[in-house]
């Protein structure tokens, strides 16, 4: 256990999240040096807010995917030409800020033709130039079918101020197939040769969300380095030779957090060791977590190298019986008090839990910095005040 966790246990009573900005460098590193020379990178900011400002420093691009996040990027000061603001559904009123702010020097993607139609009326009124980036559809409810990007780009000289800078194309998560991705590379490789001879459309850059695996859970065989060098391989193959921007969330920050839990009670019902903690499924949620079935990285803090001693069944505080975080986990001798550190918490876990159910607080969030500075970026957060009735009397 580090000096800086003993601090932080020291001042915690309850849960909280500390994110390593050591272990997203390396992360962004380990990336860039699997991939071809000169791939850009962009990192979708859903994956966790909270290490934007340090990512930003770390990667050419942020994709942005609410007026939510897009506030943040602009509280931390982050420069607009990081930004590609992403995203199914761009309200009228986001669209007309973006377009009427006239530093705005960001991408914007395109979901529809409508979307498009309304991007056009808006840079002719606000006579402010865009760069658009659509989005090719996957066959989900994401992005243009090839028959509307293709009216984009045939029309293209239409609208002067419409910049096409590029194609989008995302197709979902967690894939691990270089199968999967030599179907993708391949087929976005023949879309962008043809619209090269159909309408001598020279695409300038595919901003590829790949969906880079991570490996949760013990047990699960990813041989990242043979997949990325496959990836980079298929990548090279490419007769287009269109330049690639990789858009990733959980690949680059997954690595850099952990979530410590405090053991609050522990018993035995009907033969099955409990051990129950402050936190819970609100806090924390592994994508795939299979009803608690798999076995993510825990450990227990200061007892890293202790044996282990016996299964638990590991819960969270809510009152619920789904409040499982994992089944038959191997531990150290543990008691009350000892502290339980989920690794590789560092994308999703801290939003994607059900975090208003039974109005428990969420955990304060820490950021360590590489210089051995550590931030409080979030103090613990009453959710009592959002589930609150506040009652104004409207009629
Ligand atoms: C358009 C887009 N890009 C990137 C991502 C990030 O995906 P991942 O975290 O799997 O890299 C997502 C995730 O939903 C997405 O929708």
């Amino acid at each position: 256990m580090t000096e800086t966790i003993k601090k932080l246990l020291s001042i915690n009573e309850n849960a909280f999240y500390l994110f390593d900005i050591q272990k997203l460098r390396q992360r962004t590193e380990f990336l860039r040096n699997n991939l071809p020379d000169g791939t850009k990178l962009c990192y979708a900011v859903k994956a966790n807010p909270f290490v934007t400002g340090e990512a930003a420093g770390l990667v050419e691009r942020l994709e942005i995917c609410s007026p939510g996040e897009a506030e943040i990027c602009r509280s931390l000061g982050i420069d607009s030409s990081k930004m590609v603001i992403s995203g199914l559904y761009k309200s009228p009123l986001f669209l007309r800020e973006l377009a009427s702010d006239k530093e705005f020097k960001g991408i914007i993607t395109v979901e529809s033709v409508i979307q498009y139609e309304q991007l056009c009326d808006l840079s002719e009124e606000y006579g402010i130039s865009l760069r658009l980036l659509p989005r090719l559809t996957n066959g989900s409810q994401f992005g243009l079918d090839e028959a509307d990007l293709d009216m984009m780009i045939r029309d293209r000289e239409k609208h002067s101020l419409l910049n096409i800078i590029g194609i989008q194309f995302f197709s979902g998560t967690q894939k691990n197939s270089a199968k999967k991705y030599a179907r993708e590379l391949s087929y976005l490789d023949g879309y962008i040769l043809g619209l090269k001879e159909r309408f001598g459309f020279s695409v300038p850059e595919l901003e590829y969300g790949t969906g880079f695996p991570v490996s949760y859970f013990i047990g699960e065989s990813l041989d990242e380095e043979s997949l990325l060098r496959e990836f980079s391989g298929l990548m090279k193959n490419m007769q287009s030779r269109v330049p690639v921007t990789i858009e990733s969330g959980r690949s680059i920050a997954a690595s850099c957090g952990s979530y410590y839990t405090h053991i609050v009670d522990i018993k035995q019902n009907k033969g099955v060791n409990y051990a129950v903690t402050d936190g819970g499924m609100h806090h924390i949620t592994y994508f795939g977590q299979y009803m608690a079935m798999k076995q993510p990285f825990i450990s227990v803090a200061g007892k890293e190298d202790a044996p282990h001693e016996k299964e638990w069944t590991i819960c969270g505080a809510l009152c619920t019986m789904n409040d499982i975080m994992v089944k038959q986990a191997s531990l150290p001798e543990i008691k009350t008090g000892d502290v339980l550190c989920f690794e590789k918490t560092g994308a999703y876990c801290m939003t994607e839990g059900i975090s208003l159910l039974l109005s428990r607080d969420l955990p304060a969030v820490y950021i360590l910095r590489e210089n051995g500075e550590l931030y409080r970026v979030r103090p613990a957060f009453e959710t009592s005040t959002i589930n609150k009735p506040k009652y104004e009397r409207m009629f």
